[in-house]
């Protein structure tokens, strides 16, 4: 399996300390965060992880191009313009390309506490035919309009075959308290699909638009895994993360 880490977010929400470093580089313990996503992928079993990152934080590279210890080949993908989080992804299709297994995705300003979801989200994709599988956790209505959002039909109680996405809806529009939640593992032709997507919301190439337009010709399951997320992106959310991580 391979996976893919965009982390090329200017970290706007966590200034001025990420004028210098990026927030993919904070550490929890005496490690960076982005090191403890790589290692999730590599335990879920990706034997080669791609990052995307922005011109500005080449440190990661520096970071990663230090380490023999890793048991996955790290590559390199740039995202040069801050057009969206489907849009970076999109920085890295050459990576992919002639791929036929779903690609895991993970955020790398997202660290799950707990069981982590990627190899359970990998194995729910084996037993549907290597279908691809969105992470998801619920969400308090004042949440909602921060994330993308989804409905399905529900297989058991943590899984569900997905019939629609939708990103940041209003809580009047959200067909659910489903959100996305720092976890994909998503078929190859979502590159695609990128590659002609129209700006979304907040005129950004949305993944999650991608996502939706892939529903038409692959099945997509939501699983609502156990583990906790936790945004870095903010220092609260970096606060939370260093005490669950204690
Ligand atoms: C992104 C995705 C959104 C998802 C969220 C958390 O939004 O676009 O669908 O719910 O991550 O995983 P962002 O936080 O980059 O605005």
């Amino acid at each position: 399996m391979k996976a893919l880490i965009p982390a090329a977010g200017r970290g706007t929400r966590f200034l001025p300390v990420t004028r210098v470093v990026p927030k993919e580089m904070l550490p929890v313990g005496s490690k960076p965060a982005i090191q403890l996503i790589v290692e999730e992928a590599v335990a879920a079993g990706a034997d080669e992880v791609v990052i995307v990152i922005s011109p500005e934080k080449e440190i990661i590279k520096r970071y990663f191009d230090g380490d023999a210890e890793l048991s996955a080949r790290v590559r390199w993908a740039c995202q040069a313009e801050q057009r969206g989080l489907g849009h970076a992804v999109l920085q890295a299709a050459e990576a992919f390309a002639g791929e036929s297994e779903p690609v895991l995705v993970l955020l790398g300003d997202a660290l799950v506490s707990g069981e982590a979801p990627s190899a359970a989200m990998a194995a729910i994709s084996r037993a549907h035919g290597n279908a691809s599988v969105v992470g998801l956790e619920r969400v308090p209505r004042e949440r909602i309009s921060r994330y993308g959002i989804v409905a399905g039909v529900p297989e058991d109680d943590r899984t569900l075959k997905l019939t629609d996405l939708v990103e940041k809806p209003s809580p009047e529009e959200a067909p659910s308290d489903l959100a996305i939640a720092g976890r994909y593992l998503l078929h190859p032709d979502v590159f695609a699909l990128l590659a002609s997507q129209p700006p979304g919301h907040g005129g950004e190439i949305q993944l999650t638009d991608a996502i939706r337009r892939l529903l038409s010709t692959r099945p997509v399951f939501g699983f609502r895994y156990p583990g906790r997320r936790h945004d870095i992106g903010n220092p609260g959310g970096y606060l939370e993360t260093l005490q669950a991580f204690a």
